[in-house]
């Protein structure tokens, strides 16, 4: 069956336990997986900036035996011409067994889905969803503590723009006994659906707060993320807001000693440098953790398609 993704909420809670398990025998293991896409091939086809998502997605498939082919930007595809995603997706079918897209406009990974022969992966879609790194976090989480239940997290930053914020929230909800403290600027607050249909409607424990210094003793782990500059509406306001939190060793110092600090990267100048050799610091390994989840990913969709044993 041709199964694709675009939101993790796509999987069950089942099917995301056992994404992670595969990912973590990968990571254990990895020989063992070094023919598992043999010929198979992966089209990155990117209309939008990355450096992790891509690369991962091609260091995924090439760690799995398979060939990988694409484009990095809209500019050097025919959308520069004016085609559209279901017309590119109709072509790609012929080209290749499984497609990572990136895309700003929301949504166009799902319609390039409806008219493709081959499993889709929404690698972000503008500031909509961005499933794969919410599968990266998920892998970091659930290695680096062992569970995802009983867990605080706060979630500091752009917490309005921040799609990876948005699908880590949906994700988590699923799991008992798991804590949010959101902190943030007030125009940088969650968007009211999250609040009132995930948050409030599965009755989550959670908070709003404007300092980070006050909630960083209660943390398991913090979750910063960047000001989105790409989807302000103007320049002042971006300038007004991208420094409002910056992570040093001196907040560091009152956090616990098993807290994590997470980011799903790029990093501006959120987290000062001076953190990185922080062992709490585990934003590069999470980077890592990408690549063993986006194999995993690949090995699922191609099996469901039966492209692959
Ligand atoms: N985290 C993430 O999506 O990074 P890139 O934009 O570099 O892919």
């Amino acid at each position: 069956m041709l199964r694709h993704l675009m939101n993790v909420l796509d999987l069950s809670v089942d099917e995301l336990d056992n994404l992670l398990t595969l990912a973590e025998q990968i990571y254990d293991r990895p020989e063992e997986y070094k023919d598992a896409c043999h010929r198979k091939k992966l089209a990155t086809c990117f209309y939008e900036p990355s450096t992790r998502t891509r690369l991962s997605f091609e260091s995924a498939m090439l760690n799995l035996g398979g060939q990988v082919l694409g484009f990095s930007s809209a500019d050097s595809s025919s959308a520069a011409k004016g085609e559209s995603v279901s017309d590119t997706i109709r072509v790609i079918s012929s080209y290749a067994d499984i497609c990572a897209m990136r895309h700003p406009k929301e949504g166009a990974p799902f319609v390039a889905s409806l008219h493709s022969r081959i499993p889709v992966i929404n690698a972000g879609d503008g500031g909509h969803n961005h499933p794969t790194q919410t599968l990266t976090d998920l892998m970091t989480i659930r290695k680096l503590k062992g569970t995802f239940s009983g867990l605080t997290i706060g979630l500091c930053g752009d917490l309005k723009f921040g799609r990876t914020v948005h699908s880590l929230v949906e994700a988590m909800v699923r799991y008992p006994d798991v804590h949010f403290i959101m902190i943030s600027p007030d125009e940088l607050r969650i968007p009211d659906y999250l609040r009132r249909d995930i948050l409030d409607h599965n009755l989550i424990d959670y908070r709003e707060v404007a300092v980070l210094e006050d909630v960083m003793p209660k943390l398991d782990i913090l979750y910063m993320t960047r000001v989105q500059r790409e989807r302000f509406f103007n320049e002042e306001d971006y300038i007004r807001l991208k420094d409002s939190f910056i992570l040093d060793q001196k907040k560091m110092e009152l956090a616990r000693d098993d807290m994590l600090v997470l980011h799903p990267l790029p990093r501006v100048n959120e987290i000062a440098t001076e953190v990185d050799n922080d062992p709490r610091a585990v934003y590069f390994k999470q980077a890592e953790f990408g690549v063993y989840v986006r194999m995993a990913l690949i090995m699922t969709l191609l099996r469901e398609a039966g492209s692959i044993a």
